[in-house]
């Protein structure tokens, strides 16, 4: 059986499930930058460690000046959230949409969040016949009578990045049918030629792209999000109606820093350069699994060996790796992992070595 956990992360259940200790995973199901939190960040936290004594700014005008002028955005575009997640609540209550469609396989969160407030939920599937990704039939799914379409880009769990062309074709067809289009870029940041949909948001009155900083400058435990739109009137409601100081004043601080860091910027490019394509090659040239192109920091794949538990079995070579199960539109056949450390990597590489030499039937 494969353990159960809704999000990857989750090493102290793991763990207890093979009763080890925590430490001793080595976690490839969150996907999180192994360069770890900046020293920059680190820096500033100790410096300032007496911010925790008193309440932060309950407008947190600093952190809101430093993400507007990252994106050259007007201030009152602009919304920091505990999270990407506390934003994708705070929007999908502030929207109140009725009939919400999502694409399968995608994050759960936006699910929940729509349920929480009784939205009707349409699945628009992606077939792995069709390499995961929508084309332009996609667009007929967009008719009046949907108010809100969640996008994720890339993807998470498949890593796909949507095409430029059809993302700003179905934005259109949003605008005409007055569809609140949410587009999650929470692992653009892996992309360094990639700006996403903020350049175009004025053109867009009902467009909100949702950000994460706990992936790219891995403060996952810090945690820190945003949320920016031409939607004034609807950012405004949400920073008006939700509750007050749910940043904690070092998250603050983080954003204030961290967009700054190029170096720790550059050299994140530069790991990601090197260690995506040698995970890719490295998975690809394994009998039994198939993978496909990653453009992020995580690579999606599926494990064409019958009867076997892959993540179980990896457990027991102490990697915690991402089973997809639980995705809708997915099986116990697919799976996602991090791109991590070169040696972390390896040790990925061979354990999977070793599990599917042991196996009868790999590379059907
Ligand atoms: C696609 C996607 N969006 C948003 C999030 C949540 O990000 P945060 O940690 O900023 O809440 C995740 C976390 O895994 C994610 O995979």
């Amino acid at each position: 059986m494969a353990f159960s956990s809704q999000h990857g992360g989750n090493i102290i259940e793991a763990a207890a499930a093979i009763g080890v200790e925590a430490d001793l995973l080595i976690d490839f199901s969150a996907n999180i930058n192994p360069l770890g939190m900046p020293d920059s960040l680190k820096r500033a936290i100790v410096e300032n460690l007496t911010l925790a004594e008193r309440y932060p700014d309950v407008e947190y005008r600093a952190l809101h000046q430093a993400l507007a002028k990252h994106h050259q955005v007007p201030l009152e575009w602009v919304l920091a959230g505990n999270g990407e997640t506390e934003l994708i609540f705070n929007l999908v209550q502030q929207l109140s949409p009725r009939k919400a469609l999502l694409l399968t396989p995608g994050f759960a969160e936006y699910r929940r969040a729509l349920a929480r407030i009784g939205c009707e939920v349409t699945d628009f599937h992606l077939s792995e016949a069709q390499g995961w990704q929508p084309d332009e039939s996609f667009l007929q799914a967009l008719t009046p009578d949907v108010d809100c379409l969640f996008l994720c880009t890339p993807n998470n769990p498949t890593g796909l990045l949507l095409d430029k062309k059809l993302l700003l074709a179905i934005a259109h067809r949003c605008r005409e049918n007055h569809i609140a289009l949410i587009v999650d870029e929470a692992f653009l940041d892996f992309l360094p030629d990639e700006p996403g949909l903020i350049p175009h948001l004025s053109h867009f009155p009902q467009l909100y792209i949702l950000r994460s900083l706990t992936k790219f400058f891995a403060i996952a435990g810090l945690r820190l999000g945003y949320l920016v739109s031409a939607d004034s009137k609807t950012v405004g409601h949400i920073r008006e109606q939700r509750e007050p100081w749910t940043i904690n004043a070092f998250a603050a601080l983080a954003g204030e820093v961290i967009l700054n860091d190029c170096g720790y910027i550059e050299a994140s490019y530069h790991w990601l350069s090197t260690e995506q394509p040698r995970l890719f090659n490295g998975l690809n040239g394994l009998r039994g699994i198939k993978v496909w192109p990653p453009s992020a920091n995580y690579i999606f794949m599926r494990c064409d060996v019958d009867g076997l538990d892959l993540q179980r079995r990896l457990l027991e070579e102490n990697i915690l790796i991402r089973h997809c199960a639980n995705y809708p539109g997915l099986d116990a056949r697919y799976y996602r992992v991090a791109i991590k450390s070169s040696a972390d990597n390896d040790k990925l590489l061979d354990a999977l070595q070793r599990v599917l030499s042991n196996t009868d039937g790999a590379g059907e």
